[in-house]
């Protein structure tokens, strides 16, 4: 009889389409069998728990800088720490093209960093802050050929890009079969509210709501959409946070437009109504797109129950709740001063399996699919990471689903010294996290050495492929013959 390296007995697995109770063992890493009665050098008990896959965080930011240039509290090893006590053990940050810097040199400063400190996978997502002719012609290229397959850009910020920088980006990706995702806010209409809110006295951090309209979001969205669809770039629209938003994607996947579309943990349990607290700590729920209304997080739910949104990601953009990061501007600051972000790679997945699988009716099933396969599917890791199935890495969370957690940022580690989720009750938590095969955090205590994550290199696959549905003015036999694409 094989002995395997180890053993995870009698638990209920789950993967985006089944359940059943099996056995997991693991060799060299990887899942090497499902079964009944598999002997392992290591045996872990989960009778009466469920073995998920780790977690797949397609959206977080590490050791990266604000849009006005305030540093994240989290590097790589605290940051990654979070994500695997969380029972995630893939996450997808960013390597930051400052403008008119080198990408190269930004993907290989990133790339150095996390090597150092991260504890769970990675790969990284190139935002391109400034795509000049020779950042496309001759530094993307080598960074495809490095396996990275997938590019954020910005519609707002100063980093912004405008239409005719984005569609060269587009256009681009298709060249390499990359992702693109999108910040997707009206620049305009935010700056042009910032600049009236403050001039009348509104600085309070709930006006940082007013700031971002819903049908700016919208518009981005939509010109987006557009913009890639000229070219016939799939996308991915991040951090989806409204009903209006929600529509122009509906239309857009109804007229068959190959796109995807996230939101994120908070805009799923959360609301505006945290940035007008009275305790004046509004600047601590300040984030891009704001929160929004509870008829908005009804409306996300709808939209993850009915397939216009593929993905739930943190969005982990850790600022201290101190002079370092929200308050840099002093106790009490305009909403114009406050960096943009939320901690949250920790308390993505338990909070989302309470809401999903305890409190809105969704399947166990459609938990894994939004946390783990689909992310993973979405930017190609899917042959590695996001299921259990054998072949893939042995990435386990060992789960107790009957476990009560009232959420506290110790619990989650990172470096942002507050969670938004603070008190929030929630039912089911990781006890015992696997990564590719090592435990790395046991209740609670992390116990793998920073560095010892692994670069996931890839290509763009199926779902950054171009849809081969090109528009009529696109198309050589509809276009009067010429080659465009
Ligand atoms: O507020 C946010 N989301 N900050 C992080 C940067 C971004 O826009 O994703
Ligand atoms: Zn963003
Ligand atoms: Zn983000």
């Amino acid at each position: 009889m094989t002995t395997f390296d180890v053993v995870v007995r009698g638990g209920t697995v789950a993967t985006a389409a089944d359940r059943f109770t099996a056995d997991v063992a693991v060799a060299d890493g990887r899942i090497a069998a499902l079964g009944h009665d598999l002997a392992g050098a290591e045996v872990i008990d989960a009778t009466g728990k469920l073995v998920l896959p780790g977690g797949v965080d397609g959206h977080c930011h590490i050791e990266q800088r604000s849009a006005a240039g305030v540093m994240n509290a989290d590097g790589f090893e605290s940051a990654t720490a979070s994500a695997a006590r969380g029972g995630t053990t893939t996450v997808i940050p960013f390597a930051a093209q400052p403008p008119g810097a080198s990408l190269a040199e930004a993907a290989a400063d990133y790339h150095a960093r996390a090597a150092r400190g991260a504890i769970v996978d990675y790969a990284l997502h190139l935002i391109l802050a400034d795509p000049r002719p020779e950042v496309l012609t001759n530094e993307l290229p080598p960074l495809v050929e490095a396996g990275h397959a997938s590019l954020k850009i910005f519609l707002t910020y100063d980093i912004r890009l405008d239409d005719e920088r984005a569609l060269a980006v587009f256009a681009a990706a298709r060249r390499h079969n990359l992702m693109v995702c999108v910040h997707a806010e009206n620049h305009a209409m935010i700056a042009w509210l910032r600049e009236r809110l403050v001039a009348r006295g509104h600085g309070d951090a709930r006006y940082h709501a007013t700031s971002h309209p819903r049908h700016g979001e919208a518009e981005a969205v939509h010109r987006a959409i557009a913009l890639a669809r000229l070219v016939d770039q799939p996308l991915m629209i991040f951090h989806v946070s409204c009903t209006e938003a929600l529509a122009e994607i509906r239309r857009a996947r109804a007229a068959g437009v190959k796109l995807f579309a996230e939101t994120c943990t908070h805009y799923l349990t959360l609301t505006r109504d945290a940035l007008a607290r009275d305790d004046g700590r509004g600047a601590e729920w300040i984030c891009s797109p704001p929160l929004r209304e509870a008829h908005d997080v009804e409306a996300l739910w709808r939209a993850l129950e009915d397939g216009t949104l593929a993905t739930v990601s943190s969005d982990h953009a850790p600022y201290a709740a101190d002079a370092t990061g929200k308050y840099g501007a002093g106790p009490a600051p305009a909403f114009t001063d406050v960096p943009n972000g939320l901690p949250g790679l920790a308390f993505r997945l338990p909070l989302l399996f309470d809401a999903m699988v305890r409190r809105r009716g969704l399947r166990l099933e459609d938990f894994v699919r939004l946390t783990a396969s689909e992310p993973a599917r979405v930017y190609n890791l899917h042959d590695r990471k996001g299921s259990i199935a054998i072949g893939k890495d042995a990435d386990l969370a060992i789960w107790d689903p009957t476990r009560r957690v009232t959420l506290a940022h110790a619990l989650a580690g990172d470096g942002a010294g507050y969670t938004p989720f603070e008190g929030l009750e929630v039912q089911g938590w990781p006890v015992q996290v696997l990564r590719r095969g090592e435990t790395v955090v046991q209740d609670g205590e992390v116990t793998a050495a920073p560095g010892s994550g692994r670069f996931l290199p890839r290509r763009g696959g199926e779902a950054a492929e171009p849809s081969g549905r090109p528009v009529a003015e696109m198309d050589a036999g509809r276009n009067f013959g010429a080659k465009l694409l």
